[in-house]
């Protein structure tokens, strides 16, 4: 095909690079493909600073800067897809300036307006940006002047309330106090960035199997019994609060999460 995938860094999955180095085989893995597809036929590499369809999965703090640094050797463009790490998810304004980086695209959305109008945003460097100059393909709400208008208001509100702050101090917060559920049997990691948190559920630690948790309904019955709506992505419980939250909200979340997990059994039965 066109594209060619990469194996994604995911520090809980050390199968997925045998007896390596996370980093080391994700460098070696892209300078091999690199070197078969011919760097002058690659456009750009697209990835998320942190994996949020995976279930926030944020890679380790070298990963990044590496990847980048091979990109950059072969003139091959970065875009972060920043659609949901942007505006202060991370507890940064980007993945990318967490990890230190300078994408040459950087695409992003929902959190520019909170979520409370609809609004995406390509951030791009001068050079490229150059490039496009007079080639631009609009759409029928392209520049909507009341989205702008919200995401101008949310981005000052973020800045006013300290809420990056608010991100990163809540979020270790909540990486501190899930911690004691790894004790359960069905909790296999928890991993976050941020008000980007996963917690990854497993029928076996040791081969860190998925739990199958193929009920559609099962969000719904987690929301009835404590109050709290989660997402699911595949066998990942996902939380991404309101960069708002209170200690007080955070504990209170921790406590949902436990009473949930302990009502999960090996099987993926839920026991209410
Ligand atoms: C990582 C990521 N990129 C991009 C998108 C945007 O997709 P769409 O434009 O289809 O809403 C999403 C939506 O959830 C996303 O999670």
């Amino acid at each position: 095909g066109d594209i060619a995938q990469l194996t994604p860094p995911w520090p809980y999955h050390q199968e997925f690079y045998g007896s390596d180095d996370l980093v080391s085989f994700c460098v070696h893995e892209l300078e091999t493909t690199i070197e078969r597809i011919g760097p002058g036929r690659i456009a750009a590499m697209f990835g998320e600073p942190v994996m949020g369809v995976a279930g926030m999965v944020p890679p380790p703090d070298d990963y990044w800067p590496r990847m980048t640094q091979v990109l950059k050797e072969h003139d091959i463009l970065f875009v972060a897809d920043e659609v949901v790490t942007a505006f202060g998810r991370v507890g940064a304004w980007y993945g990318s300036s967490h990890y230190g980086i300078e994408p040459d695209i950087i695409a992003c959305a929902k959190g520019i307006a909170s979520g409370y109008m609809p609004i995406g945003a390509l951030i791009i460097r001068s050079e490229v940006a150059d490039v496009l100059e007079g080639d631009y393909s609009g759409g029928s709400y392209g520049g909507h002047a009341v989205s702008c208008a919200v995401a101008k208001a949310c981005i000052d509100i973020i800045e006013r309330e300290n809420l990056l702050q608010n991100a990163r101090e809540r979020g270790l917060q909540f990486l501190q106090e899930l911690q004691p559920l790894l004790d359960l049997p069905v909790v296999g990691d928890i991993h976050g960035l941020g008000l980007a948190i996963g917690v990854e559920l497993v029928s076996d630690k040791v081969t860190r199997a998925p739990l199958p948790l193929d009920d559609p309904t099962l969000v719904a019955r987690f929301r009835e019994d404590t109050g709290v709506i989660f997402g699911l992505h595949g066998n990942t419980l996902v939380l991404t609060p309101p960069l708002v939250i209170s200690p007080e909200e955070v504990s209170r979340t921790v406590e949902a999460v436990g009473s949930v997990a302990e009502r999960l059994s090996t099987d993926g039965a839920y026991h209410r």
